[in-house]
């Protein structure tokens, strides 16, 4: 029987974004952000549900750091709203935001949790998309301005910085396909989206160096293996187009300070145009890598649309399909974790988000028992050790999410939390469920059980 035995420093943790749970999206001087003008248009959202109140976490957060106690986490992963700290994106700076942020801080480190923070989770000031957004070059200063106002306050005490969470999404999904927040549809803003928040994350890692803090920063991207569906040449081809689209175009500037040749070649004409420092700048070591992971593509190619390809989901036997689509796939994160090895040096990494959405609704006591979040969970933390007694350098992981939230688009459809959140109840009473106890003796043991 393999025991299943997590280093003695292994990190576990659970992740948040503030847009999904904060609420008080207008309060204490916050400026409005693209998610709040996104998510008050209509039919944009799920049913029309808005972010407002969410689980209203800025009034509940001393709660919400008694939950993280009980769970036992080692850490925390949240995202700082920009405009609660910086309302107009630059210039004026709202206090009121910053106190949240350094109480929150405190409150975690007196519990012995230790912080990591996103700068970027996706809750971009309207007031600077009003000035172009990422797709202007300008964007690269706004965000480093930000983050230097943070760092001021927060890092003397801050473990861990992520500069962005899944800019891919942010580029491709905000501005490329325009499901997202901003809602732009356009490629070839979306490409500058991409480097321009690459610029940012460049320049706010040279910032941080440059003041001496004691944390570690890096970057957290959503990444997933791309499988050809068969040995054809064709196919093979149209995979490594959507690896080059999704991880490539991230992980090779960041640390190979090149973009992947074949990804310039085939976006041709709409491949922005930049300064060839602006690559030694985005390839500043990092202090470690934050892997998102969800699922794995089955890629084959099509004769028509852009990439010219068709993908499905990667489903691995004995698992299905999520309500989100997504296919169960726990082999994928070892195969993924191995290939980062390989390909990519081997950095310090992190799982900053993983975990499944379900109904999970309450029974006849009120209970959540989701047996298919513990067993999804199980074999993710399983398929993370395989890679990790092969040699891969993994440090942590962290659970998404602690809590029901606001699921962008999918609004309160899905849930993906350790704790269920009541969204009738004006109190958004929350409720641990069968997982969340599951996962505190997982992390008392350091052990996942076979
Ligand atoms: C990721 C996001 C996170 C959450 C999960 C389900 O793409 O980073 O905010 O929505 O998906």
């Amino acid at each position: 029987m393999t025991t299943y035995e997590f280093p003695q420093d292994f990190i576990w943790g659970a992740s948040t974004a503030a847009f999904q749970i904060e609420g008080a999206w207008d309060e204490d001087g916050k400026g409005e952000s693209i998610w709040d003008r996104f998510n008050h248009q209509p039919y944009r959202i799920l049913n029309g549900a808005t972010a407002d109140i969410a689980c209203d976490h800025y009034h509940h957060m001393p709660d919400d750091v008694a939950l993280l106690q009980a769970l036992g986490v080692n850490s925390y992963r949240f995202s700082i709203s920009w405009p609660r700290i910086l309302p107009l994106g630059t210039g004026a700076v709202e206090p009121r935001g910053l106190d949240f942020y350094d109480r929150l801080v405190d409150r975690l480190l007196a519990a012995d949790i230790l912080p990591m923070v996103t700068l970027n989770h996706w809750d971009f000031p309207q007031a600077l998309q009003e000035r172009g957004g990422w797709p202007n070059r300008d964007s690269a200063g706004w965000f480093t301005d930000y983050a230097a106002t943070v760092f001021e306050r927060l890092a003397d005490r801050v473990a861990y910085w992520a500069t962005h969470n899944e800019p891919f999404v942010v580029a491709f999904s905000g501005y490329g396909q325009g499901g997202f927040a901003p809602g732009v549809a356009s490629m070839p803003q979306a490409l500058k989206a991409v480097h321009h928040q690459l610029l940012a994350h460049g320049r706010t890692v040279e910032l941080f160096r440059q003041s001496g803090y004691a944390g570690q920063i890096g970057i957290a991207l959503n990444l997933a293996p791309f499988l050809p569906k068969t040995e054809r040449a064709e196919d093979i081809a149209a995979a490594k187009r959507m690896e080059m689209l999704m991880n490539g175009i991230f992980l090779d500037p960041v640390f190979k300070g090149a973009y992947p040749q074949g990804l310039v070649t085939w976006m041709g004409e709409m491949w922005p145009d930049y300064p060839t420092e602006d690559l030694t700048t985005i390839s500043q070591p990092i202090d470690f890598l934050g892997i998102n992971f969800y699922f794995a593509q089955i890629v084959s190619f099509a004769a028509h649309g852009l990439l010219k390809l068709n993908s499905e989901q990667y489903v691995d036997p004995g698992w299905g399909i999520t309500d989100k689509g997504w296919g169960v796939c726990p082999s994928q994160l070892t195969a993924l974790l191995n290939h980062l090895k390989q390909d990519y040096g081997n950095p310090p990494m992190f799982i900053t988000e993983n975990g499944i959405c379900l109904g999970d609704t309450k029974d006849e006591h009120g209970l959540i028992d989701d047996q298919v979040r513990i067993n999804y969970l199980r074999a993710h933390f399983q398929a993370a050790y395989r890679a990790l007694a092969q040699g891969a350098n993994l440090r942590g992981y962290y659970v998404w999410s602690l809590m029901d939230n606001f699921e962008w688009s999918d609004g309160y459809n899905q849930r993906f939390g350790l704790v269920h959140v009541d969204f009738d109840d004006p109190k958004r009473k929350r409720t641990p469920k069968a997982s969340f106890d599951w996962y505190r003796d997982l992390i008392e043991n350091n052990a996942v059980s076979p």
